[in-house]
């Protein structure tokens, strides 16, 4: 399993196993399968409603739990200082942890600076191996990294071969703050699957579409976290060590970046009010 070293000397694996769009009642399932196939490192979160999936997983996989890599998001229900901190501790009992590994404001929405303040305390407090962010983008990804104390040690943006992050993963360089890819596979959007400069690459080592995007993309040092509830994907998405991709190939690769997210937008400002608006139905105090 090839792993990289957070901006704090956490260790990370590069590849891990998403579980958004997983109903509750099966993701102990998959997680489990998942486990199995190989995966160190899972990716969930709050939102996702199915926390206490991967903590019963965790624990009936019989992994010590030091060998493995949780990693959940605070949703922007519980944005603020007092609000995440009951989350966070709510996220720690529905995974059945003394610690989460990396903890990640989920959108940058409502009062992410409130919610970053508990989460420094929940690091501090050994709750929490690392924080960082996801969805933040530009202007408001440096305002926090510059004004906060601990530096986010992690950025989860889409990513894939159609939007490939050039501009963020410079822009967060400075600050020591890894790029983790949500979508690698671009959610199947924009024919990936059937992308003809994947296929083409891919023929050569016998190799699918899905291998040479996560092999490139962890190639590029970005951490990925294909979802899929297929025993035979999961084993196959975590099979990248047995080829390499030559320079050309890369290029080529490098050439079907449109730059630009596929799935969401956090610039756009229906987005911002869809998702607030959403937030609003939940928390009535807020109206
Ligand atoms: N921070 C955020 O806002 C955010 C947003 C979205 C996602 N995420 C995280 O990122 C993870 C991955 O993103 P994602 O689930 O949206 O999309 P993804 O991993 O890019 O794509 C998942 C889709 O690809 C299919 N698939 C997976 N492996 C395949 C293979 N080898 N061959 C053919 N089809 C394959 C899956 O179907 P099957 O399941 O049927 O195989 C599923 O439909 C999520 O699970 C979640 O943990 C975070």
């Amino acid at each position: 399993m090839r792993t990289l070293t957070l901006n704090n000397g956490v260790e990370m694996p590069l590849i891990g196993y998403g579980v958004f769009q997983i109903a509750p009642n099966e993701c102990e399932q998959h997680v489990l399968d998942a486990i199995r196939a190989g995966y160190r490192s899972i990716d969930t979160a709050q939102a996702y409603y199915n926390e206490e999936g991967v903590g019963n997983a965790v624990r009936r996989s019989g992994v010590p739990r030091e060998q493995l890599f949780l990693t959940t998001k605070v949703w922007i229900s519980n944005a603020g200082d007092e609000r995440a901190a009951r989350s966070i501790d709510e996220s720690l009992r529905k995974l059945q942890t003394d610690y989460i590994d990396l903890l990640l404001i989920h959108q940058p929405f409502g009062d992410y600076y409130g919610t970053y303040r508990a989460m420094e305390r929940a690091y501090k407090a050994g709750k929490v191996r690392a924080i960082g962010l996801s969805n933040f983008y530009d202007a408001r990804f440096i305002d926090l990294a510059e004004n906060m104390e601990v530096k986010p040690a992690v950025v989860q943006l889409e990513t894939h071969v159609f939007c490939q992050q050039v501009k963020m993963r410079e822009l967060v360089k400075p600050y020591g703050t890894h790029l983790m890819a949500w979508g690698p596979l671009a959610q199947g959007a924009n024919g990936f699957f059937i992308n003809e400069t994947l296929r083409a690459i891919g023929a050569k080592y016998g190799k699918d579409n899905a291998q040479v995007a996560l092999k490139f993309l962890t190639d590029e040092g970005i951490i990925a976290i294909p979802k899929t509830t297929h025993k035979e994907r999961m084993a196959s998405n975590l099979a990248l060590d047995d080829f390499e991709l030559t320079d050309e190939e890369r290029n080529a690769i490098r050439r079907l970046d449109g730059g630009k997210p596929l799935a969401a937008d956090f610039n756009d400002p229906a987005l911002a009010k869809f998702l607030l608006d959403y937030d609003r139905q939940f928390n009535p105090d807020k109206r």
